[in-house]
């Protein structure tokens, strides 16, 4: 595509965006079991939508110049570290999302401590993939601490026998997102404590829902900044607190804990830089549609979409539970179910990546996650509101899916594609070997795929260094604009 000579009516654009949005997962109605979040709340979207163009001129870069953001800002902060026992002393930072705020966490932790030469972050194996991007990025090294085999839980003890004189942090998680199971923060961060180092918590998918979830009476671990050796914690906006895309919260115990996190250059001659996150230009939008979400559902809406979500997350794994041929991981303790093929019948006779694809067609989504440690290939669930009321219309999907699956049987790679996967080496993999790879498992283009179970495979043959440079392969093909 190149502009158009002559710029096309509105109407007309937001006609194409409409057309191209049909080929997309619904965001709504409770069908995408991933990715998004839907509170089923009449006229949620519109005000967020009004707030957000409210405000999405406004730049963040100087909240001097634009007083409203730094005012919404604060309150969001106040909010969350209410919720999340925070102190008098607490501060915080609202950014972009998830991965943001587990980056600045480890950010803060390493830059506050210039005097450790190659610095660790130590991370229960289950911590999310954005403490390794943190460490990627930042030149850290990232120590993982396998979780419990059977509960997926952190190891207390083998997380302080990883603590040593280099570690800058250590994580944990309020829930994690592959098995949905809160880990042992207090044993954790007393070990941290103890050694002096910092802990977060990564509660960015658990933190907004948990606190209601106890409120209701459900046996919730301590996890929060009331726990003693808890020195921060991510808790994002756009998963458990329905607001639009784009927000997230990082909480520290105290402003000296958050200093480090800031960034100032008065080493050029424009204007002052001085940044609370890593965006500089920040759009007022996301702050102001997320703080009108969240003062227009109150307490009180939050604790009715909780006993909602609860209700659905309860009748959907005791519901799953009894469909022959599948089981949940762990026991979770939050709205993530993870769905494998039942090892205690001897050969169940089909894969579980092939139900996602039986389930596609049917028209829900569930998420592929591949075999780690102890935990074989999965399929993910994130339970939201809105899943109240069709539990039963996944549930019959989800057997009807496995009947399908156990017919098609399990999914079987060609032997010289395992023997290709087998003898490739990561480092020095090329793009030709990428598409005679997809061309042996009979896979036209990276843009045609419709049934994932054969591609999974495939990722799942290959070693876990290899699967990350078949999926920036893959993500290079798919960035390719078409000229
Ligand atoms: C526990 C946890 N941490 C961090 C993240 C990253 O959040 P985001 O996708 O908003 O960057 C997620 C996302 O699902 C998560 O579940």
């Amino acid at each position: 595509m190149s502009l158009p000579s002559t710029g096309l009516p509105a109407e007309q654009v937001l006609d194409e965006l409409r057309a191209l949005r049909t080929g997309d997962l619904p965001t709504h109605g409770g069908r995408t079991l991933a990715y998004v979040y839907d509170s089923g709340r009449a006229g949620l979207d519109e005000l967020a939508a009004q707030a957000h163009a409210l405000a999405s001129a406004t730049n963040g870069l100087d909240p001097t110049a634009f007083p409203s953001l730094l005012r919404m800002e604060n309150d969001i902060v106040a909010a969350a570290a209410a919720l999340l026992g925070g102190g008098q002393a607490t501060v915080g930072s609202v950014t972009s999302g998830g991965t943001e705020s587990c980056m600045l966490a480890v950010h803060a932790a390493r830059a506050a401590r210039p005097d450790v030469d190659r610095p660790k972050v130590v991370l229960a194996s289950t911590a999310h993939a954005a403490f390794h991007k943190a460490a990627h990025y930042f030149g850290i090294e990232a120590v993982t601490v396998p979780v419990d085999p059977a509960t997926f839980l952190a190891d207390p003890a083998a997380m302080a026998a990883a603590i040593d004189d280099r570690t800058v942090l250590v994580v944990v998680s309020a829930p994690s997102y592959a098995h949905g199971v809160v880990d042992p923060v207090p044993e954790v961060a007393a070990a941290a404590g103890e050694r002096g180092v910092r802990c977060h918590v990564d509660a960015c998918i658990g933190g907004w829902v948990l606190p209601y979830f106890r409120a209701l009476g459900e046996p919730v671990p301590d996890f929060d900044l009331s726990v003693p050796g808890v020195t921060s914690l991510s808790v994002d906006l756009h998963k458990y607190a329905y607001c639009p895309k784009g927000t997230s919260v990082l909480l520290h115990a105290d402003a000296s804990l958050r200093r480090s996190q800031f960034f100032a250059s008065a080493a050029w001659p424009g204007y002052t830089m001085l940044n609370s996150t890593m965006q500089s230009t920040r759009s007022g939008g996301p702050l102001a549609a997320a703080w009108a979400v969240l003062n227009h559902l109150g307490d009180n809406g939050y604790r009715s979409l909780a006993q909602q979500v609860l209700s659905a997350v309860r009748t959907l794994r005791s519901g799953i539970g009894a469909i022959e041929g599948l089981r949940i991981q762990g026991d979770p303790q939050s709205t993530l179910l993870s769905v494998v093929a039942d090892d205690s019948v001897a050969d169940p006779g089909f894969d579980v990546f092939t139900v996602a694809d039986e389930m596609t067609e049917r028209g829900w989504y569930l998420q592929p996650q591949f075999g780690f440690e102890s935990s074989p290939p999965n399929l993910h669930l994130t339970v939201t509101a809105s899943n109240h009321g069709s539990e039963p219309a996944l549930l019959a999907d989800l057997a009807s899916a496995v009947d399908a699956a156990r017919r098609s049987g399990p999914v079987s790679l060609p032997e010289e594609l395992t023997a290709a996967i087998a003898g490739l080496d990561p480092s020095g993999l090329t793009s030709e070997q990428f598409a005679g790879l997809l061309a042996m498992a009979g896979l036209e283009g990276a843009g045609t795929l419709k049934r994932m179970a054969e591609i999974n495979a495939m990722l799942g043959a290959a070693p876990p260094g290899l699967r990350e440079r078949l999926l920036v392969e893959f993500l290079g093909v798919m960035y390719t604009p078409t000229v």
